[in-house]
């Protein structure tokens, strides 16, 4: 463990043993779930072992929904894991309301607790469900949706996220079961997608979208616009 990683630890470690914890950080276990909370945007978000820890990354999805939430919007934040996406986006909108949905009711506890101590409970609505199999009831100005996109051949060799939940990265065969979902099954104003840096084809190959690039000029975030009817 660096010097920084510890003095870090000590710092925001709370309740039970420094020394365990300390051995947990070298024997490989994320910082993040050591402390049990992690940085984004420009908040704190409690995690447990079933949340995916939340990544810089995904801040692309903020700004850009930031870019197209209209106040009174009804957003939906598909697959919200601890929920760092829609509390952020809801925390610097007006009037906002979201629905936070996930299959794992163990990472929709953390989006629920976020929510609370953000003071944003009362414009969020928490739905467990599995999004493969049903479609969210109502309808969405917004959805914004980070789904887990990784080729399922490509997940168990993965160095990087082998402390996190498989389903939280595994996106199929060919990494791209939930965006078809997604596009087939809903139609708001505006569809925001985290998409893997190796998928701009395949999404613009699916449904009509812009791609955005990250700052370090991977293809990372795709907006899809309603189908005018
Ligand atoms: C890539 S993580 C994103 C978590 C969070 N939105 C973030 O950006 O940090 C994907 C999330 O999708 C959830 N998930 C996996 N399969 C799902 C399904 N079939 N239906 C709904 N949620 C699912 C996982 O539990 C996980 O929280």
């Amino acid at each position: 463990m660096t010097d920084r990683e510890l003095s870090f630890l000590k710092e925001h470690f709370e309740g039970g043993s420094l020394d365990d914890a300390i051995s947990r950080v070298e024997a490989g276990e994320p910082l993040a779930y050591v402390i049990g909370e992690w940085y984004f945007w420009d908040d704190t978000f409690k995690l447990n072992r079933a949340c995916l820890i939340p990544r810089p990354d995904t801040e692309h999805l903020v700004e850009h929904g930031l870019k197209h939430i209209k106040p009174g919007d009804r957003i939906a934040d598909l697959c919200c894991g601890s929920g760092c996406i829609g509390l952020s986006v809801l925390k610097h909108t007006r009037d906002t309301v979201c629905t936070f949905v996930d299959i794992s009711e163990d990472a929709l506890s953390m989006a629920k607790l976020n929510a609370e101590s953000m003071g944003l409970s009362d414009r969020c609505r928490f739905i467990c469900l599995d999004i493969l199999k049903n479609r969210v009831e109502g309808d969405f100005d917004v959805i914004l949706s980070n789904p887990p996109y990784i080729q399922s051949d490509v997940v168990s060799a993965l160095e990087v996220t082998k402390h996190e939940p498989r389903i939280a990265l595994d996106g199929g065969a060919d990494g791209m079961d939930f965006y078809r979902v997604l596009v087939r099954d809903y139609d708001p104003g505006v569809m925001i997608l985290e998409i893997g840096y190796d998928q701009k084809e395949d999404i613009e190959a699916l449904c009509d979208c812009k791609v955005y690039n990250d700052y370090v000029g991977n293809p990372r975030v795709a907006v899809k616009m309603q189908n005018v009817k």
